[in-house]
């Protein structure tokens, strides 16, 4: 790890292949996501390590409520261990703990789980570690329109004031940085309803490996990659040299 270079403020990540991993080893898919937790803690360890701020982890998407009951529960099961087994961790590594998503549609023992969490480790300065639960970024997108919509009717707002910081302000993310980077496992090109808004001038880094393959030399290949990439944000290369 080059670290003169520029480490991503920012890295969010869509953690997929936990079924094809347990299927290549003639394994239940839900073994996947088991071993995929232990993927969790090693990442969460690194970005710490490395100096990350904010890691944005996919863990279940709106669309996820619609596989197997037995699958869900499994998952379910599994979050709320992770909240238990996790807590101290969080807490004597100043790590703060934060959800994005629509987390009343989780089972009330879980919403519970996360209130604690985040209370507990609210007032932590190191990295901030985001789960996307039960998220859908076109579900985020439509309730910022209608929360603007709302403040124009009461007269709060002129529809031409409104700009891109006030959608911004709506998002699950107001608080957070765009993501720099974004890593994809598993070898799919898709972004699948993550963060479309937040992720317009992200790198996007793609890694072939199943998820609970990747390990801590893969994240840094990763976050290697991005720092070689330069960032143009839509202008050209001589127009961000310095005049
Ligand atoms: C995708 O694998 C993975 C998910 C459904 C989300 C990630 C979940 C975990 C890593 C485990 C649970 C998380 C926590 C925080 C306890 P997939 O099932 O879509 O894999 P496939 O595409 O190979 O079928």
């Amino acid at each position: 790890m080059d670290a003169t270079n520029k480490i991503p403020r920012h890295v969010a990540i869509i953690m997929d292949g936990n079924g094809r991993w347990a299927k290549k080893q003639g394994l239940a898919r839900i073994l996947g996501h088991q071993r995929g937790v232990e993927t969790i803690r090693e990442i969460v360890r690194t970005s710490r390590e490395i100096g990350i701020k904010y890691l944005t982890l996919y863990a279940f998407s709106k669309e996820n409520w619609a596989r197997p009951k037995r699958e869900v529960d499994f998952l379910m099961n599994l979050l709320g261990e992770y909240l238990d087994s996790e807590l101290e961790e969080m807490k004597t590594s100043q790590i703060r703990f934060n959800v994005i998503g629509k987390s009343e549609d989780l089972p009330s023992q879980i919403q519970s789980k996360i209130k604690r969490n985040m209370e507990e480790t609210e007032k932590n300065t190191g990295l901030l570690l985001t789960l996307a639960l039960s998220y859908s970024s076109r579900v985020e997108i439509t309730d910022a329109v209608k929360s603007l919509c709302e403040q124009v009717k009461k007269g709060h707002l002129q529809i031409n004031e409104i700009t891109e910081g006030h959608v911004a302000r709506e998002l699950y993310t107001a608080e957070i940085p765009d993501p720099d980077l974004l890593i994809r496992t598993s070898g799919e090109l898709r972004v699948s309803n993550f963060l479309l808004w937040q992720i317009s001038y992200t790198e996007i880094y793609v890694s072939e490996k199943y998820w609970p393959d990747f390990k801590k030399e893969d994240f840094l290949e990763a976050v290697q990659e991005y720092q070689k990439r330069e960032r143009r944000f839509g202008r050209s290369e001589t127009s961000m040299l310095p005049s």
